[in-house]
């Protein structure tokens, strides 16, 4: 049977630091409010005109690629996760196709939030282990910072994303104690427009044109405190899922990399988990909210500064619009 394995991970986020001081300057916020509520510190912003999501999202695979050691020419699908296409359509996942030249093969791109990247993931493992493919580039990428509210309304939410791009490099292997043990994923929609972008939609009395002076619905609206409430009883839920699955213990976890959503988040689900705070990945500090870009920027930085070794057992976990939770339990 085949199984399906990361090879090579990779991310590139824009040169523009943008500090909490910085947002003090366009909104009415603090840098103590800002560290307190989501211990972020500051987020990479894109720069305009040169950065997107397909071309961040091409740096971050050329890292994958030359940290695996695999020519891209082996690269047999591109499926990427994002909710900030460069365009409405077509999707990213072809721009990104064109940026590395990657002639005629299959792209898809996934639109599942905060949630994405293990949505992609899952996609990409079934299609491994289904023999159809043997090398695909998971990505997820996102340039948040254009679609913000920088108003009183949209503070609450404008405060915590940033820009940036992950990808993973999984390959077909014969090896059956490692790569992908299993993914969960789950949604309930019930709570759809508790954490949402309305417009432009196709059910949406009008779309965007000149005469349109309402945009607050081109903006993102969030029901703060219900999705802090969901987030931390969904992100433990389908951690135990994966570990009972997997007949793992929490103590078996090397490194829990939960989707950065806020530390208060982590800290809280890492506290209700009973896992020591060391194994608990953040870079939320850094980088803000990066939606789907959060969990493959973390892992390749985790990677990197050698948090994630062979054999380790990871842990990925995501919740989010939708709502969408996920996750994933990843042997090394
Ligand atoms: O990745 C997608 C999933 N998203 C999440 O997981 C986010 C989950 N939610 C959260 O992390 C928190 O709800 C937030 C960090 C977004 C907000 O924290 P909160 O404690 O829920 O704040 P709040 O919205 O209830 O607002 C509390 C107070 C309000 O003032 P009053 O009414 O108490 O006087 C707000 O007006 O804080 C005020 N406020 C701000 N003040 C300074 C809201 N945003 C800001 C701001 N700066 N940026």
């Amino acid at each position: 049977m085949l199984n399906s394995k990361i090879v090579g991970l990779g991310h590139h986020v824009p040169e523009t630091v943008v500090t909490n001081f910085d947002l003090e300057k366009k909104i009415n916020t603090s840098d103590e409010w800002i560290k307190e509520r989501t211990g972020i510190q500051e987020r990479r912003f894109f720069k305009k005109g040169e950065d997107t999501v397909a071309n961040m999202a091409a740096k971050a695979a050329k890292m994958a690629l030359e940290r695996a050691g695999v020519d891209k020419s082996e690269i047999e699908m591109i499926i990427f996760a994002t909710i900030t296409s460069d365009y409405y359509f077509p999707g990213s996942g072809v721009l990104l196709q064109r940026e590395l030249g990657l002639g005629t093969i299959p792209c898809m791109d996934i639109k599942n939030q905060c949630s994405g990247f293990i949505y992609a993931l899952e996609t990409a493992d079934n299609f491994i282990k289904a023999g159809k493919y043997k090398t695909i580039l998971v990505v997820g990428g996102e340039i948040q910072s254009s679609v913000l509210d920088y108003s009183d309304e949209g503070r609450a939410v404008s405060v915590i994303f940033g820009d940036g791009a992950g990808v993973a490099l999984v390959q077909a292997t014969q090896e059956q104690d490692k790569g992908v043990l299993s993914t969960h994923l789950h949604s309930d929609g019930t709570y759809a427009e508790e954490l949402a972008i309305l417009d432009p939609g196709s059910s949406r009395p009008e779309r965007l044109y000149k005469e349109m002076t309402n945009l607050d619905k081109t903006y993102c609206y969030m029901n703060g405190s219900m999705v802090f409430k969901h987030a931390v009883t969904k992100f433990p839920e389908v951690i135990n899922e994966a570990l009972e699955h997997n007949r793992k213990t929490v103590d078996d976890i090397d490194l829990l990399i939960p989707h950065q959503a806020n530390l208060r988040i982590s800290t809280a689900v890492g506290q209700r988990l009973g896992i020591a705070d060391e194994k608990v990945y953040s870079n939320i500090q850094k980088y803000g909210n990066t939606t789907a870009a959060s969990i493959p920027i973390a892992m390749s930085e985790a990677w990197a500064e050698g948090k994630i070794k062979d054999g380790d057992l990871v842990c990925l976990a995501a919740f989010g619009s939708g709502f969408t939770w996920a996750s994933a339990l990843i042997r090394w």
